[in-house]
């Protein structure tokens, strides 16, 4: 591993917002600031059921994940133009800009949309031109993937899938969200399969909420290459060991966890002994806009919370780096700027 410099612990956040990072665990829809679905509702003449937005605000406590579900698909229900899509997406980018995220890996889900009658093409068409002009305008390498909703039908889940071939050239993977108790992964057997056939990578959503039997659902039946939370898998020591062997990264998002009630506090989060036990983790924002916080956000608070130092920053940004579905090449470019970024703060102490 690069040297890393000794940081002092006052400038530990300067270094974890510098530092360049990918962001693995961000769903599109959780990036809708409260101000932009009220911009949104009076541009489509949609009506909330929220007087305005310290309203809706005040609305996001939330007491476990389907609390936040349902204000969350809420929230969505404003989006119906392709420029819509394009809007949130470039809002979000022109954030993680500022985070030094150099990689986004983001998910999107069709299904809220196209049940409202919003055409498949609208919505990745409106999500891709933001990703190609994010790109071209700040640099940032950005990529959707398609996630179905869990609490549906796995029948559902193939129509969607199949509604969505026609764009495949412009999503990389699937992912599997919403719901997660009483919707284990072997739901999702075939469409998975289907969508490995089609050269699609592959990740879950598991152990947020649910047992670890759901890590190893989604890793034996689903064949998923990445855990999105897999916070629950430490109840589970064979699990542990098997993520550790197969090098299985899990996406962490420590706010979110705080926020659903997953953890009482930050400083009882187990991202640190996950970490020091071999796991392949990083921190992501998963829905920023209702948990208060980007993921520099998430960096500095869990840091803060557990007085963990330089040596896992670079630990969990280069995770981050190297979970990417970006070539190894690319991996290695982005590596280098993290060791240039580590280098710079070496020389300032
Ligand atoms: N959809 C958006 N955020 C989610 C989360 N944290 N868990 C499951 N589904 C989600
Ligand atoms: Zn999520």
């Amino acid at each position: 591993m690069h040297t890393v410099p000794v940081v002092e612990t006052s400038r530990l956040p300067l270094l974890l917002r510098a530092m360049p990072k990918a962001e693995l665990h961000i769903h599109i829809e959780g990036s809708l600031e409260p101000e932009l679905i009220f911009a949104l509702a009076e541009r489509n003449g949609v009506d909330l059921p929220y007087a305005d937005v310290e309203a809706l605000r005040a609305a996001y406590a939330f007491t476990d994940l389907q609390s936040f579900l349902d204000i969350y698909y809420a929230g969505a229900s404003v989006l119906l133009q392709e420029e819509d899509f394009y809007d949130m997406t470039m809002a979000y980018l022109r954030r993680a800009v500022q985070d030094n995220v150099v990689r986004a890996e983001i998910f999107f889900d069709p299904q809220t949309h196209t049940e409202r009658g919003v055409a498949m093409g609208t919505i990745i068409h409106g999500l891709t031109r933001a990703c190609r002009d994010a790109h071209a305008q700040w640099g940032i390498s950005a990529e959707l993937i398609l996630s179905f909703l869990r609490h549906l039908s796995e029948e559902d889940a193939i129509a969607t899938l199949e509604a969505a071939l026609p764009f495949r050239d412009q999503f990389i993977g699937v992912g599997l969200d919403s719901s997660e108790l009483g919707h284990p992964p072997e739901k999702f057997t075939r469409v998975f399969a289907r969508a490995k056939q089609l050269g699609l990578r592959l990740v879950a959503h598991a152990g947020e909420e649910g047992p670890p039997a759901y890590v190893w659902g989604a890793l034996n039946a689903l064949a998923v290459e990445r855990i999105d939370h897999g916070v629950q898998s430490e109840k589970d020591a064979a699990l542990m060991q098997h993520l550790v062997e197969r090098g299985i990264p899990l996406t962490v998002c420590p706010l979110s966890n705080l926020k659903l009630c997953v953890v009482d506090d930050l400083t009882q989060h187990n991202l640190p002994r996950m970490l020091d036990a071999g796991l392949k983790v990083m921190v992501n924002s998963d829905d920023p806009a209702y948990f208060g916080g980007y993921v520099n956000d998430n960096y500095v608070q869990l840091f803060a919370a557990t007085g963990m130092g330089a040596e896992h920053a670079y630990q969990l940004a280069r995770n981050s780096l190297e979970a990417t579905f970006a070539s190894p090449q690319q991996q290695a470019a982005w590596v280098q700027q993290l060791d240039a970024c580590f280098a710079r703060f070496a020389n300032r102490n």
